[in-house]
């Protein structure tokens, strides 16, 4: 491993003002966002849509880092011919992949899943890393239910602990194959639990997380952390106000994150578009932080371009404008720099 060639990477997928382009959906979670376009979902239609963003020119060049990728994508050709990679790569951002195989019902604990892939995972990062990978994703999905106080409080110490052996284990062996790992422990925010709930189950999972990459050795300084905010659940009745949504992600963060982490690229997790511009910009006006604060968005970033697209190839200017949009409104907020009616100028 050579852990200044991985850091050096970590920074450029964090370079000020850039963030990461989250476009590894799975078949199956491309497919529920194409069914809400009226797009079939097959092989070329997915080609098409991801050359569209990734050929937005000004707007990867100025705005995104680096591009994640899902198996499918990274192996594709663009209608012309050239690989999808090298379109990434022309724009100056950097490919990376998802290399996780999606979750499983975990054993012994009802409704909770462990993320699985790690099986080959040597193997298949050696072929990604000739492809031109250089950052790899790894999510852990981890689910809020119940208070406990029937005995039954979700997340169980169980779910936490082997997603975070896993999000270990594959970071480990990313970075052996000199490829810098996004360690991502999504905690949902799909319930009714409050802003404080989610706090606290987030310090928990962080606080695992680290431990286990201590434990398996993985170098801080050559990974990217890809966590969720501390968020009110979506049912929750009472919806934390965007400096409440700020102030505790940053001291949730400052408690769990070691300095020697280079960069956070947060997860959008279904909030808003403007949400989650709102909460990036917020944190980031708060300042004095030892990593970077940026995005690693997937619907964030594209739920606008997808409908604007709407799978007719007349629309590819269309939706690579409202992607640009996007992209740049998050670039703002990762300088603090945003403000509301810039959401106005969408359509210039
Ligand atoms: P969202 O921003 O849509 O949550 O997706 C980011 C991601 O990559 C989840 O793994």
């Amino acid at each position: 491993m050579n852990l200044a060639d991985l850091n050096k990477v970590a920074l450029a997928m964090v370079a000020p003002g850039k963030g990461l382009l989250a476009a590894d959906e799975s078949s199956g979670t491309i497919k529920k966002r194409f069914d809400a376009i009226n797009v079939e979902s097959t092989e070329e239609n997915r080609r098409d849509y991801r050359e569209m963003l990734f050929r937005s020119g000004e707007a990867m060049k100025q705005y995104i880092s680096g591009v994640i990728l899902y198996d499918e994508t990274i192996w594709q050709n663009a209608k012309d011919g050239t690989p999808l990679v090298k379109i990434i790569e022309q724009s100056g951002a950097i490919p990376g992949i998802k290399v996780d195989e999606g979750t499983q019902a975990l054993p012994n604990c009802p409704g909770e899943l462990v993320t699985v892939g790690l099986d080959k995972l040597a193997e298949r990062l050696k072929k990604y890393y000739e492809r031109g990978a250089r950052f790899a994703k790894w999510r852990a999905v981890i689910d809020v239910g119940g208070d406990g106080t029937d005995g039954r409080a979700v997340p169980t110490m169980t779910a936490i602990h082997v997603n975070a052996h896993a999000l270990a284990r594959y970071a480990a062996l990313c970075q052996a194959a000199q490829i810098v790992p996004i360690v991502e422990p999504e905690v949902l925010m799909d319930g009714d639990h409050d802003i404080e709930r989610c706090y606290e189950v987030s310090q928990r999972v962080l606080n695992k997380t680290f431990q286990e990459l201590r434990i398996q050795r993985v170098a801080l300084e050559g990974m990217i952390l890809k966590p969720n905010m501390a968020i009110s659940g979506k049912k929750c009745a009472k919806q934390a106000s965007v400096e409440e949504v700020a102030e505790k992600t940053i001291r949730l963060l400052k408690a769990c994150v070691p300095a020697a982490v280079p960069g956070i690229a947060f997860l959008s997790g279904g909030q808003s578009d403007e949400d989650a511009t709102a909460h990036l910009d917020a944190m980031n006006r708060i300042g004095g932080l030892p990593w970077r604060l940026t995005f690693s968005y997937g619907r964030a970033l594209q739920a606008a371009p997808q409908k604007a697209w709407s799978g007719k190839a007349e629309n590819a200017a269309a939706g690579q404008r409202a992607f640009a949009h996007r992209a740049r409104m998050n670039s703002l907020a990762c300088n603090g720099e945003w403000q509301a009616d810039l959401e106005k100028q969408k359509a210039a």
